[in-house]
């Protein structure tokens, strides 16, 4: 779905019941009968329309996770709800000046999230501009993945096990569109520019494509001042990237594949083990393969320059939030920002409109939680005490158990409540969200 003329009118409908995934048919949660959903794409400057129909069973709304648009009235307010069977439109302007890059849409209603976004429900908001325009990247051939994973069985999905749901839920089927390993085909001397999304509500993927380098070129918000050689790359839920591959190996078939990742051991030993682990696999799977067809005449060089990422300036204040949980009578594991759970009747923080903060976010848990914040981009100043070498537009950063990460961020342009939460969606469901209000 591709904006003309400086507009978009998109019809979605929120739908539950037997969809296409993997080559079967399972009975799941999607927008309009399709996962991932329909990609939406548009350019700077354009007017959004989007007519939006809840037919699931149980009310929903939609977030428009990265976007730098309105976090009120109907563009991306999170605090509306949809009840089963109605419909609202949804209208908000991209801002002129807003970068290219790899956005989603996905529901953002608290208490529901995870279990939507698990049965099905993402899609890839895409907008288009200076980047699309650098000469090598213009020239890649361009694929998205959105990794996702299910559980499906006897063609419906399980609901999860308390324990499952509170170290986040993973699934075992994992998908790259919908599809198990698909195969992208690389022209040799081409360039391929993959755009990556981890729609999935828990799990990590730690990626490494065999004999290649990945050349990472854009983050979360947009692009990167240089492509940026990786060996291998994390994406934590809710994170994007965009990473170029060259075509200059032995032609063949190259496997992407997810390695084990660890996202913390849940406590053993000192809660007793209350959460379990969450070591998640322990031996590599197979994502998707490469499939070198064709030869180019000459070599696509990589490019040299793929955007700008000025510097955001001294903050005016600092924040610390600090990630916890603890076991709430009558309501089991909560998870805390600042030892509260999510109250939607209650500000947790107030910032000022033009002026730049630096967060420091603190997890004293036992699970990894990646923090994410809506509306404004922010850039990663150090990890774990160390300075961050990359400048990049970040909305999502992991933060590992018993580390700390500061960013700073500047807000901009839009009063309102917004909010911040973990992007393990179990754990925002459990309370690991807050409200910011821009004034
Ligand atoms: Cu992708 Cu508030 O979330
Ligand atoms: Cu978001
Ligand atoms: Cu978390």
């Amino acid at each position: 779905l591709v904006s003309r003329g400086g507009a978009i009118e998109v019809d979605l409908e929120a739908r539950f019941g037997p969809t296409r995934l993997a080559g079967r048919s399972a009975r799941l949660f999607s927008y309009g009968g399709r996962v991932p959903g329909p990609r939406i794409e548009v350019r700077p400057g354009d007017e959004v329309t989007l007519r939006f129909r809840n037919n699931l069973p149980e009310p929903t709304n939609l977030h428009f996770h990265g976007l730098h648009v309105p976090p009120t009235g109907n563009a991306d307010n999170i605090f509306l709800e949809i009840p089963e069977g109605e419909r609202l439109t949804y209208r908000f302007k991209i801002p002129e000046n807003h970068p290219a890059g790899t956005f989603w849409y996905h529901p953002h209603l608290h208490g529901l999230v995870a279990k939507q976004v698990f049965l099905g429900m993402a899609g890839l908001f895409v907008v288009r501009g200076e980047l699309d325009e650098v000469p090598e990247v213009a020239a890649a051939r361009e694929q998205f993945a959105v990794l996702k994973d299910f559980e499906v069985a006897g063609g419906r999905v399980p609901p999860p096990s308390p324990m499952e749901f509170v170290r986040g839920r993973e699934g075992s089927l994992v998908t790259v569109n919908g599809e198990v390993e698909p195969e992208w085909s690389l022209e040799q001397g081409g360039l391929l520019r993959l755009r990556l999304l981890n729609a999935s509500t828990a799990r990590f993927y730690r990626l490494k494509l065999d004999d290649h380098p990945l050349y990472l070129i854009a983050t979360d918000g947009g692009a990167l001042e240089e492509p940026y050689e990786l060996d291998e790359l994390l994406l934590a839920p809710g994170e994007r990237a965009e990473v170029l591959v060259r075509g200059d190996r032995k032609p063949g078939r190259y496997t992407l594949w997810t390695l084990p990742y660890n996202r913390g051991n849940g406590g053993m030993g000192m809660g007793g083990g209350m959460m379990g682990g969450a070591r998640g696999d322990t031996r590599p799977r197979p994502l998707a393969h490469l499939v070198y067809r064709g030869k180019r005449k000459t070599a696509l060089p990589l490019p040299e320059r793929t955007g700008r990422v000025p510097e955001l300036g001294v903050p005016v204040r600092r924040r610390r939030f600090v990630l916890g949980h603890s076991m709430r009578p009558g309501r089991g594991m909560v998870f805390t920002i600042n030892g509260q759970v999510f109250n939607p009747g209650r500000i947790d923080t107030r910032v000022r409109l033009g002026t730049v903060e630096e967060w420091e976010i603190a997890n004293m848990g036992v699970l990894d939680h990646p923090f994410h914040l809506h509306t404004n981009p922010f850039q990663i100043v150090s990890r774990g005490g160390r300075p961050e070498r990359l400048r990049a537009w970040k909305d999502t950063v992991l933060v590992p158990v018993n580390r700390s990460v500061r960013f700073r961020v500047r807000f901009e342009d839009f009063a309102g409540n917004a909010v911040y939460h973990c992007h393990i969606l179990e754990h925002e469901d459990l309370g690991m969200m807050g409200i910011v209000r821009f004034e």
